[in-house]
């Protein structure tokens, strides 16, 4: 990733203040930065606006780990066609541009700050970004089913060409609708990079109830929140979760001084030491393969995803 340079806007809630969103305050709350206001507009452009100061690069480190198991479960397949991927809190598609597109996540960060689109209406983005996937999309491209529950994000995604099939639902509070049953029932992969917290493992078992292929799931997960629950909800579908050793993704920098207390609060609450990464300013990511076991026996998590011990 390269440092940029971003208009910084200073968003009231960057000090967990009051944020206007969508014409309701919502009173800060001592905790997570939340960016609801920013996650359901009609295109990606205020996302990256809000997101890029705070150098929020999840989706980079995620392209080079969902590619590399997208190609594994290719090359294992049976089937004739591309590999299914669901990304769980898909937003905008944007895991979906970097694993199907010759395209970084800082080239699509410039896309979307850029000066030269700031004007042009979303509909309009849309259809040219349409082209501008389609000019990049790689001949094995991945057919991936976006769920998420910002209706004009993914509805954003599917316009662009980047979701083959996107959802609005909210497998929280409901079990999937019977068009997204059908799209997910031959998944190969799940990938989820920035949602789990919002996701919990009732999302999961929703999701895996209705899955009948034996899916792999990949989840990068703050190192604040648990993921014990979700890996047992896997377990009973049959997939042993594996977290990598060693090595963590840093996420994004803290809006400010009350996130950083709280994040640095809750590692110390969970016995975790923050030398060398939260310490340095950015929330961190560790990354969670599940897969079933004799698949993992096979090949260790390490050589899976091309990463050795730092
Ligand atoms: C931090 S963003 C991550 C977006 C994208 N994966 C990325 O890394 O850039 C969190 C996303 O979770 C979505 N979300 C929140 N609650 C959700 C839920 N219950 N089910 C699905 N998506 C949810 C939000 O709408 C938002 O798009």
């Amino acid at each position: 990733m390269r440092p940029r340079r971003f208009r910084v806007r200073l968003a009231a809630n960057a000090k967990n203040m009051s944020i206007r969103d969508q014409g309701e305050v919502r009173p800060a709350k001592p905790g997570k930065e939340r960016f609801d206001d920013v996650y359901d507009q009609p295109d990606p452009r205020a996302y990256f606006e809000r997101l890029g100061p705070l150098d929020y690069q999840i989706p980079h480190h995620g392209q080079r780990v969902f590619r590399g198991l997208a190609a594994t479960r290719r090359a294992a397949s049976d089937a004739p066609g591309p590999v299914t991927t669901v990304d769980l809190c898909c937003s905008y598609g944007i895991n979906a541009a970097l694993l199907n597109h010759r395209l970084t996540y800082d080239e699509l960060t410039d896309r979307y700050v850029s000066p030269t689109l700031a004007r042009v209406p979303s509909g309009e983005l849309a259809s040219r970004d349409r082209g501008f996937f389609a000019d990049r999309r790689h001949p094995e491209a991945a057919r991936v089913i976006g769920v998420d529950t910002a209706r004009n994000a993914v509805g954003y995604g599917v316009r662009a060409g980047l979701l083959s099939d996107g959802f609005a639902e909210n497998l929280e509070t409901a079990p999937p609708s019977p068009e997204l049953r059908s799209a997910v029932a031959d998944a190969d992969l799940i990938t989820i990079t920035g949602g789990v917290g919002y996701i919990t493992e009732r999302t999961m078992q929703h999701l895996l109830d209705n899955v009948s292929a034996t899916p792999w799931v990949a989840a990068f997960v703050l190192r604040t929140i648990p993921y014990q629950e979700i890996a047992e909800t896997l377990s009973q579908f049959g997939l042993v979760t594996e977290k990598l050793a060693d090595r963590t993704f840093p996420q994004r920098r803290f809006s400010g001084a009350a996130e950083e207390r709280f994040a640095l609060g809750e590692l110390e609450r969970l016995g975790m030491d923050s030398t060398g990464r939260e310490s340095r300013g950015y929330y961190h990511t560790e990354l969670f393969v599940s897969r079933p076991v004799q698949d993992a026996a096979e090949v260790p998590i390490e050589t899976l995803v091309g990463f050795s011990a730092d």
